[in-house]
């Protein structure tokens, strides 16, 4: 069994859907109740027993790069006024010494490409790949389901969901030869098909476990849908050789690419704090209570 020690955080997306918010600061830093989007990401990777973080970035990305370090004035003045649980806020999410990596995408050739880019960080063993824009709402982190399934089947992983048909111009798309469980065996993948031509309803969700072997697919990538090099297509590449399993993991999934999609996480996140429950739902009851006598 293989230990999945890496992962890699595609990061250098412009996040344009948030304008203006995120005209000076990183869509990754926007907060989902009071925690960065990539906070998520990055406790569900430690969760799974990733050990070493690889962030492809971009220029304009610099408050995340800070987000990570240590936050010494701050953590001073703290101490100094005996802010115990501020103090023990930031302490989760010190991450361990050298565990982080930050290697630039220089142009915004797609997901493909920003993979590629991390190549040399990678090296030579299967890694994890997770797009923080896919928020998992679960018991267990959906990473760390795969791991556990990845270490029986091998090859290329990636998380899946039903989606509706009408949506899979929006996803990579699998084609499923036989399923087993959660696992769906793929004999082919599609990024972004037209409903009426996507052969299935099963679509990627943001986290891979991959093969080293990707990068010489990547390597050799064209451009596919929309222009852009797509993890998806070398992925495609690998069904006969490495073999890919689609992973239907338990858990909610929402879309904080979107702005819809993010406002229902952060509703869904404040109803799961203790501390934001009671007020949170109560407001929400006096909002609705007018719309339901109006319906
Ligand atoms: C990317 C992948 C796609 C996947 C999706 C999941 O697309 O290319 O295969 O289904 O993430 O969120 P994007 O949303 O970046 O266009």
């Amino acid at each position: 069994m293989t230990h999945i020690r890496k992962a890699v955080f595609p990061v250098a997306g412009m996040g344009t859907r948030f304008l203006p918010a995120t005209k000076s600061i990183p869509k990754e830093m926007l907060p989902l109740v009071d925690r960065p989007l990539i906070q998520y990401a990055v406790d569900e990777a430690r969760a799974a027993g990733i050990e070493e973080f690889i962030f492809v970035t971009a220029a304009g990305k610099g408050a995340l790069e800070d987000y990570f370090d240590t936050a010494a004035a701050l953590e001073h003045s703290l101490q100094a006024k005996g802010k115990a649980e501020a103090l023990a806020t930031l302490e989760r999410t010190r991450m361990p010494e050298g565990a982080l990596s930050f290697v630039r995408q220089n142009k915004a050739l797609g997901l493909g490409h920003a993979i590629r880019v991390a190549q040399h960080l990678v090296g030579n063993e299967p890694f994890a790949v997770l797009l923080p824009d896919d928020v998992i709402r679960g018991q267990a982190g959906a990473l760390g389901q795969m791991v556990a399934a990845h270490a029986k089947t091998g090859g290329h992983m990636v998380a899946t969901m039903d989606v509706p048909r009408a949506m899979t111009a929006q996803y990579g798309v699998l084609d499923v030869a036989r399923e087993d469980g959660p696992l769906a065996y793929a004999r082919g993948l599609v990024e972004k098909p037209r409903a009426d031509i996507a052969p299935s309803t099963l679509a990627i969700i943001g986290r891979y476990i991959l093969e080293p072997s990707i990068f010489a697919k990547l390597a050799h990538l064209g451009p596919g849908a929309g222009g852009e090099l797509q993890l998806t297509d070398a992925i495609n590449a690998e069904v006969d050789t490495a073999g890919v399993t689609g992973y239907r993991f338990d858990g909610e999934r929402f879309d904080c690419g979107s702005v819809q999609g993010f406002v229902q996480a952060t509703a869904a996140f404040a109803l799961d704090r203790p501390d934001l429950q009671q007020g949170f739902s109560q407001f929400l009851d006096q909002r609705r209570a007018p719309l339901h006598q109006a319906a």
